[in-house]
């Protein structure tokens, strides 16, 4: 089948392109290099023997959008993870945020409701819950208001989707992904991240690779058991192969409902401090790490009810804290050669 990868030179969209060329699939990258370079294309053939297609534009643009469109008709599916998702460039920019995030995927929903294509994987998040009530977290917990205009696009891109899915013929999954890290096994491919990170991962391998002095452990007085954070942190790899078993779900007229959504997390939660326990014990490096105030807009603490993902879409995480923690230091160790 032929699919459309949105964002497919990103950090997760790349480890899913990989995963849908493993099961035959043939991909077309729609990207306009924001956040990444072309070159991911030839990592992505180092692993897989295939280098993808790659058109590169702004999804945003109406008319380069709908021109795509009317030249590729033949699409089975669209995996849509074009997106900006710094969450506090989001409370700085957040016309920059609603217009790239949700004018892309009007866009996108217009050139499929025009070529007459059905299938849309969307790429949504658990900041949709914010704090939930209840632990874990299920897909029918009452959605929260949005902590950010980046939480927001998330939410307002699943109401637009609704709504056009009732309208419309066309079929589409929400995926809301929780804290995805790691890297590929073959580490030719992995995170990114441009400038300072935001997120904890790569700030861990940043600081323990000397890039970092030292990482800041935003607070250590919430009500959990050893005071930090708690997320469900998930290898990009088991995410990525939920994007494949969801996409084949919609083309083989598997779906239940014409908008289904599923939780990608592992259904356990760890604090700050475990990652960073997780990261010593796999490196046997020592992290140079400070507790610091806690970051606004964080919650406490938010970890999946997997069970829907996997009785209903017949997907499991199968790694762990350990096999990620590794696999992230092994990709920051290839950075460092380069
Ligand atoms: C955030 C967003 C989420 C988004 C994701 C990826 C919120 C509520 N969530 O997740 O929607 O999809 O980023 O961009 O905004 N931490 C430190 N020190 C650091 C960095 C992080 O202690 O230098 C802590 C954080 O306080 C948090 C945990 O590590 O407790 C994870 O942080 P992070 O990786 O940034 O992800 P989230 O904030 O959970």
């Amino acid at each position: 089948m032929k699919i459309l990868v949105t964002g497919g030179t990103g950090f997760i969209g790349s480890h899913t392109v990989v995963e849908l060329q493993a099961v035959g699939h043939e991909v077309i990258i729609v990207d306009n290099l924001s956040n990444s370079s072309a070159d991911i294309v030839d990592k992505i053939e180092l692993i897989s023997g295939i280098k993808p297609e790659l058109e590169i534009f702004n999804l945003s643009d109406k008319e380069l959008t709908a021109d795509f469109f009317k030249r590729n008709k033949d699409i089975d599916g669209i995996i849509h993870f074009a997106a900006f998702k710094a969450v506090g460039e989001s409370v700085q920019e957040p016309l920059l945020y609603y217009r790239n995030n949700l004018e892309s995927l009007v866009n996108i929903l217009q050139g499929m409701k025009d070529s007459g294509i059905q299938n849309i994987v969307f790429s949504s998040s658990c900041t949709v819950y914010g704090q939930p009530d209840e632990l874990p977290v299920s897909e029918d917990a009452p959605i929260k208001i949005a902590e950010s205009p980046y939480g927001n696009t998330k939410q307002i891109s699943e109401e637009i989707i609704k709504d056009t899915v009732k309208a419309t013929d066309i079929l589409a999954i929400a995926l809301r992904y929780f804290n995805p890290i790691g890297a590929h096994d073959s580490a030719i491919i992995g995170e990114l991240p441009l400038g300072i990170p935001n997120n904890l991962m790569p700030f861990i391998t940043q600081t323990a690779i000397g890039i970092r002095e030292c990482l800041s452990v935003f607070g250590d007085t919430y009500p959990t058991p050893d005071g930090t954070a708690i997320r469900d942190y998930i290898h990009v790899v088991d995410l990525a192969k939920a994007h494949v078993i969801a996409v084949d779900r919609m083309i083989q007229g598997n779906m239940a409902n014409e908008f289904e959504v599923f939780n990608l997390g592992t259904g356990n939660g760890y604090s700050v401090l475990e990652v960073i326990n997780s990261f010593e014990k796999v490196t046997g490096l020592k992290l140079n790490y400070k507790i610091v105030d806690r970051r606004e807009g964080d919650i406490t603490q938010v970890w999946a009810n997997p069970d829907y993902s996997n009785n209903v879409l017949g997907w499991k995480a199968e790694r762990g804290i350990d096999e990620m923690t590794l696999s992230a230091w092994k990709w920051e160790q290839v950075l460092a050669n380069k």
